[in-house]
């Protein structure tokens, strides 16, 4: 991805190599603030409070922060505490298990004093692998587009997604918005429907990255997309995800559920684009992945610019919220699984 036209990955060293940084996604898309994190506690604190966030980044994070502690002790007991510690930031995604697994097993062999500069080298490698994940994962959903624009050739191909599965999301290029950058690279014409995904606007930060890679696209209201696929207006669905259970059921953002059934009523194809670090075996179905319960304050306050560009934050109702992060949507419902080895009907 680039910004201001400089490449850049969601995640990187800083210049001394003992950190990370990162963007301060709470204050996108009003303002692009790196900040860099120099602790585990540290970047526990970025991934509970969503500075960084999405699966693969929030993962990548947590890699980081275990190479850190590390670093400054590479004791068993530092490892356990430090794991523990990053894996109680967020339940729901699997990804941020997974890669703090493979971090821990990648130095446990290890002599103490050489663990840190080894966490933090296999922090890297993985940061590298979801790059080249992710770039699978476009290259098979752009073959895909294609088909489905043949069947429709006079107009864009009109796609809607929720929540935020693009680079923001991950190291680069994103899952879901990945095959969408190559069709609008070379030529495809698209056209994205962005659901605003309440309460946190993941929406707002799709549309940034989509309007600073120039796509084509429109933000709507959550409860928007029914009716668009009523009208024909969507030709599919595309999204990315938390957990993939053994029986292929999909956890993403709260409203994936609805879109999915909206989908399935009017024969709207819904995709899901992952990394195979997002399945989880060891669940059989979605009913038992723990679903993220967040501040009921995310729902009762919005936060925004004024009109002078000072961020506000204003209470919308004194009354009581409730507020879970994900929900399932059933493998019934899902058309395909885009992963880095195809599109597949069941993953
Ligand atoms: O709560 P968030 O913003 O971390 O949730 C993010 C999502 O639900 C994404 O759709 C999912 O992590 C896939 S990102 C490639």
């Amino acid at each position: 991805m680039k910004l201001d036209g400089v490449p850049h990955r969601s995640i990187a060293r800083t210049a001394d190599g003992a950190g990370v940084r990162i963007l301060d996604q709470r204050r996108l898309p009003w303002e692009v603030v790196w900040v860099e994190l120099r602790s585990a506690e540290a970047c526990a604190t970025a991934i509970s409070e969503m500075w960084t966030r999405g699966a693969p980044l929030l993962a990548m994070t947590g890699a980081y922060g275990l190479a850190m502690a590390l670093a400054e002790d590479g004791a068993d007991a530092a490892l356990e505490r430090a794991h523990a510690v990053l894996l109680a930031t967020r339940p729901t995604a699997i990804n941020l298990r997974w890669a703090l697994d493979r971090v821990r097993e990648h130095v446990l062999p290890l002599p103490p004093e050489t663990r840190g500069a080894a966490a933090f080298a296999r922090a890297d490698a993985l940061c590298d692998e979801d790059v080249a994940l992710n770039r699978a994962i476009g290259a098979h959903g752009l073959a895909l587009f294609r088909d489905l624009h043949a069947k429709n050739p006079g107009r864009p191909l009109n796609i809607l997604t929720h929540c935020n599965a693009g680079w923001l999301a991950t190291v680069d290029y994103g899952t879901a918005l990945a095959p969408i950058y190559l069709a609008h690279d070379e030529g495809l014409p698209v056209h994205v429907w962005v659901d605003e995904t309440r309460p946190r606007n993941q929406g707002a930060l799709t549309a940034f990255e989509l309007a600073s890679h120039g796509v084509p696209h429109q933000l709507i209201a959550d409860n928007a997309g029914g009716l668009l696929m009523q009208r024909g207006e969507v030709d599919l669905v595309i999204v990315g995800t938390d957990r993939v259970t053994a029986n292929g059921d999909v956890c993403n953002k709260i409203g994936t559920y609805l879109k999915a059934l909206a989908a399935h009523d009017n024969g709207v194809p819904f995709y899901v684009a992952l990394p195979y670090t997002t399945i989880d075996r060891t669940i059989e179905s979605g009913d038992q992945v723990p679903i993220e319960e967040r501040a009921a304050d995310e729902v009762t306050w919005l936060t925004g610019p004024d009109a002078a560009g000072t961020l506000r934050h204003v209470r919308v109702t004194a009354s009581p919220a409730h507020n879970p992060a994900f929900d399932i949507a059933p493998a019934r419902l899902v058309t395909g699984y885009i992963t880095e080895r195809g599109v597949l009907e069941r993953p």
